[in-house]
């Protein structure tokens, strides 16, 4: 055959069984600006207006029609939403895709389709508004606490309370500790902890991000810490005890586990029990970390005295 008849027949072939629309289904952006002012005018400033993303300006991959398609059918017809990709009209997953089409490889998203979010239907617009955001940076819907706190009611409550992280000053947010659009639980303990709680360096807990004090590693480490977690005797949003403590008397967190429940008077279950010395009914003994100061960990001391 001809090897000119061979590469139009491969082309035909090609045209005939392609997915994507055809290039000259798209109309480009400047057509749109006579019948949708209000969202063309305001476009400039958007984060989208040129889109590199494929690293490519080919139409699919620029201006409007990179997120609502090929505009030319909308455009001969008129308008309507049937002619065109309306995210008014659309199943949360087709929304998903259509962003994920460029957002899929930022690391901050890889785990986005198992997230508790998106297996609850939460999907990007859910959380991000594209013409209409008041908040310049990242096109949240509002500001992030509020947008949370919207389908999250019972957490404001959570960071009101008196020992608190000041989340409602606005002195921090909730991505200092979780991703929204889901992360993998940290290595070594995510049977427990599925909660879109972020990681920190590695695969520690982002506590540690602020907390570098408590990172160690420590000569002696206390294994409350160091492998059960902050959350073990801590609250992280907020509680009614002191110190974010879990419960109102510094003994009750620690006799959690040193109690001797099981092997009375022996060292139960691997973890140490408090000598004799330790007379639970004078008071002096009750502030267990008056004494135990370094109870995070110690380079000093095994037992955390110093
Ligand atoms: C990054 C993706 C994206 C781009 C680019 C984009 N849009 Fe949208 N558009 C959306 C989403 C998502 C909605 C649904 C409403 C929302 O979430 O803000 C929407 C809604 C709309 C609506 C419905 C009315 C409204 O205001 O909500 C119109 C009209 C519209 N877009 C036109 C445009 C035009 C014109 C352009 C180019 C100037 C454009 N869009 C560029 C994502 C995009
Ligand atoms: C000739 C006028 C006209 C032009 C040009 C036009 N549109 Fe539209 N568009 C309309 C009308 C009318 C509607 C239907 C509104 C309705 O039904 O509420 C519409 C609806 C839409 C919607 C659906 C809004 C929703 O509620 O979800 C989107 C998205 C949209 N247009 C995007 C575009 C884009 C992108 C372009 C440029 C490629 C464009 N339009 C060009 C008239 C136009
Ligand atoms: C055609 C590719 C493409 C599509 C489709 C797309 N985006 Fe984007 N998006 C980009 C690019 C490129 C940027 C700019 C990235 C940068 O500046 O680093 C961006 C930036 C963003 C930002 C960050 C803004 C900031 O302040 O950092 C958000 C949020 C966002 N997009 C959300 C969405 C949502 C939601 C959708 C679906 C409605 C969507 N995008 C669809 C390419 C795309
Ligand atoms: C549950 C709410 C929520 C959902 C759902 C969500 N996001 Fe986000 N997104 C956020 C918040 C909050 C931030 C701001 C993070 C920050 O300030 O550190 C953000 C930031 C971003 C950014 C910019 C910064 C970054 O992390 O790269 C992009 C891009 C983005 N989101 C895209 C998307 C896309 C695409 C989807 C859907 C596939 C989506 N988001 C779904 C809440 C959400
Ligand atoms: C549109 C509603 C909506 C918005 C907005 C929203 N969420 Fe969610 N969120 C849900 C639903 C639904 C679930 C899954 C059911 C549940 O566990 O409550 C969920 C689950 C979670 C979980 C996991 C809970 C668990 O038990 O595993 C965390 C953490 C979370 N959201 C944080 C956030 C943060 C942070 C924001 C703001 C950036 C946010 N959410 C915004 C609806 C929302
Ligand atoms: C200081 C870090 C930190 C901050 C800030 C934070 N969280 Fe959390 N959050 C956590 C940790 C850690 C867990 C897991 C607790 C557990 O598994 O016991 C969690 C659990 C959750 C859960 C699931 C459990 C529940 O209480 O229902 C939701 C929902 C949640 N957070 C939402 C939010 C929202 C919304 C914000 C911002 C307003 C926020 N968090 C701010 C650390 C934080
Ligand atoms: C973004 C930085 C940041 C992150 C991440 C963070 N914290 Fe904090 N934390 C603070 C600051 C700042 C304070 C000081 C108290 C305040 O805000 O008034 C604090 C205070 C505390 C306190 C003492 C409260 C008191 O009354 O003295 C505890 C306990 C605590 N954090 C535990 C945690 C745990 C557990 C995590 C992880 C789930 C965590 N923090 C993550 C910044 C952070
Ligand atoms: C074995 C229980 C336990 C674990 C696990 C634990 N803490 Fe604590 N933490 C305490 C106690 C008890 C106090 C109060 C000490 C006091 O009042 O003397 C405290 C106090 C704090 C304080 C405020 C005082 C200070 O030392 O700065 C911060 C911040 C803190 N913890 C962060 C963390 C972080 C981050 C983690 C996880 C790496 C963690 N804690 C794990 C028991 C624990
Ligand atoms: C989640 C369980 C748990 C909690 C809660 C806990 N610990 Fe521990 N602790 C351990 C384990 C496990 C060891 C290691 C025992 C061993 O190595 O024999 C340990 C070791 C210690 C040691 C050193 C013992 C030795 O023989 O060297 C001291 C002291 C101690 N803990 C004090 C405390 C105090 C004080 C609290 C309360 C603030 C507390 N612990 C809360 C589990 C816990
Ligand atoms: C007045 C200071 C003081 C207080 C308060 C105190 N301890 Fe101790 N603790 C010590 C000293 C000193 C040792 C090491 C010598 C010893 O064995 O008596 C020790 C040792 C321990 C050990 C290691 C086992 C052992 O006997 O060597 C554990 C576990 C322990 N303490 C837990 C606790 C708990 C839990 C509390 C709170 C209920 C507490 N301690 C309160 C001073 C104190």
């Amino acid at each position: 055959m001809d090897l000119r008849l061979l590469f139009f027949a491969v082309l035909f072939a090609n045209l005939m069984t392609a997915q994507e629309p055809s290039p000259s289904q798209y109309i480009g952006s400047n057509v749109c600006k006579a019948c949708h002012p209000n969202v063309w005018l305001s476009f400039y400033k958007n984060p989208h207006y040129k889109s590199i993303a494929r690293g490519t300006s080919a139409p699919a991959d620029t201006g409007c029609e990179s997120c609502h398609g090929p505009g030319k059918a909308h455009v001969e017809a008129r308008g309507g939403k049937g002619t065109i990709f309306a995210f008014s009209e659309k199943p949360q997953g087709e929304i998903l895709d259509n962003c994920l089409r460029c957002h899929a490889s930022e690391i901050s998203r890889s785990n986005i389709r198992r997230s508790a979010h998106t297996l609850e239907d939460v999907v990007c617009s859910s959380c991000h508004s594209i013409h209409r955001s008041p908040t310049p940076r990242s096109l949240l819907k509002s500001d992030q606490a509020s947008l949370c706190y919207t389908c999250h009611p019972a957490v404001r409550a959570q960071f009101s309370m008196p020992s608190k992280h000041r989340v409602n000053e606005g002195f921090m947010n909730c991505t200092d500790c979780h991703n929204p659009h889901g992360a993998p639980a940290p290595t070594w303990n995510m049977g427990v902890r599925p909660r879109m709680v972020d990681r920190g360096t590695a695969t520690e807990e982002p506590c540690m991000k602020c907390h570098s004090d408590k990172r160690g590693p420590f000569v002696f480490e206390h294994p409350a810490v160091r492998v059960e977690g902050c959350e073990t005797c801590h609250v992280p949003h907020g509680s009614m005890n002191a110190r974010l403590l879990k419960r109102p008397v510094v003994f009750t967190v620690c006799l959690e586990c040193h109690n001797g429940a099981g092997e009375f008077g022996r060292q139960g279950d691997g973890i140490t029990l408090q000598s004799a010395s330790h007379n639970m009914t004078d008071p002096r003994f009750r502030n267990c970390t008056s004494c135990h100061v370094r109870i995070h960990g110690s380079n000093a001391d095994p037992r955390f005295l110093r």
